[in-house]
């Protein structure tokens, strides 16, 4: 999995499992975007890529806004000439079941989940096009899988984002270009240590694992599926979740 000399950008980089992708890359040799909505850690995750030899440029931005993301694949583009690998991590959660659910837990759900997918993917693409050569990666969900009560809103976004890998994978399979997506089961991150601890452990009882996940086990196979060993996979969803869903 050597990624020397490629361009990876990622988005939600800042804290939990894209910042575990955004080192993970490096570590295999690639120079890293390290994109978030959270100013600070933007800074400091591309200041610890630095420390440790590679190349990395901060960026701020909202995945919901187009006009930013395609302000940051710009700046990108500035600084390093060509994006290889697009890792779409950002995502939110704003859980309720569904007869409670307010319009705008919906809307900001699929707005960042979905739209801002939709929104990096487009910035990103007519680069990879025009390089002929491009990995996208975007990280969907097992609730997208089998559903998860509370969760109507995040499983929708995450099913869509299957479904938009697929669309695009068979687009632009004929240039260079793969898209697939990594859907994680229940990972150990800030997202699963807010869930109260009883339904933690109702959790790790359904997993045959009998454990969460680690943001590794996600980054490693972002890093497959961005080198040069998987150009023959494209279109698919991998599941990384103890066996959760099969
Ligand atoms: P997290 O909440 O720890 O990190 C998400 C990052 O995205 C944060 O740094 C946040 O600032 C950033 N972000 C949020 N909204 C943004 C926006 N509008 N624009 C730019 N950046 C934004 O979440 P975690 O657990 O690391 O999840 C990462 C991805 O993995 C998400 O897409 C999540 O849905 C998915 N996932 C996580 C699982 C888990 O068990 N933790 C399981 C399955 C999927």
């Amino acid at each position: 999995m050597n990624l020397e000399k490629k361009i990876a950008l990622v988005t939600g980089a800042g804290q939990g499992i894209g910042k575990t992708i955004a080192h993970t890359l490096a570590q295999h040799g690639a120079d890293v975007v390290v994109a978030d909505i959270n100013e600070n850690a933007v800074r400091s995750v591309a200041q610890e890529i630095e420390a440790a030899g590679r190349q990395a440029l901060p960026v701020v931005v909202n995945v919901v806004q187009l006009a930013a993301c395609e302000e940051m694949v710009k700046n990108a583009i500035e600084r390093f000439s060509k994006i290889d690998i697009l890792v779409n991590n950002a995502g939110i959660t704003r859980d309720m079941v569904l007869l409670r659910m307010k319009e705008e837990q919906w809307d900001q759900v699929i707005a960042v989940n979905l739209k801002g997918t939709f929104n990096c993917t487009k910035a990103v693409l007519r680069y990879m096009f025009r390089n002929k050569y491009g990995r996208i990666i975007n990280i969907s969900s097992v609730t997208g899988a089998m559903g998860n009560p509370g969760q109507a809103n995040y499983s929708a976004s995450k099913a869509a984002v299957m479904g938009f890998t697929k669309a695009v994978a068979r687009e632009y399979a004929h240039c260079g270009i793969t898209v697939n997506a990594v859907a994680p089961g229940f990972i150990k991150t800030a997202m699963t240590d807010a869930i109260p601890d009883k339904e933690r452990e109702a959790m790790i009882a359904l997993i045959p694992a009998q454990k969460l996940g680690t943001p590794e086990d996600v980054a490693h196979v972002v890093c497959f599926l961005s080198s040069d060993c998987a150009s023959y996979i494209t279109g698919q969803v991998i599941h990384v979740n103890g066996g959760l869903y099969m």
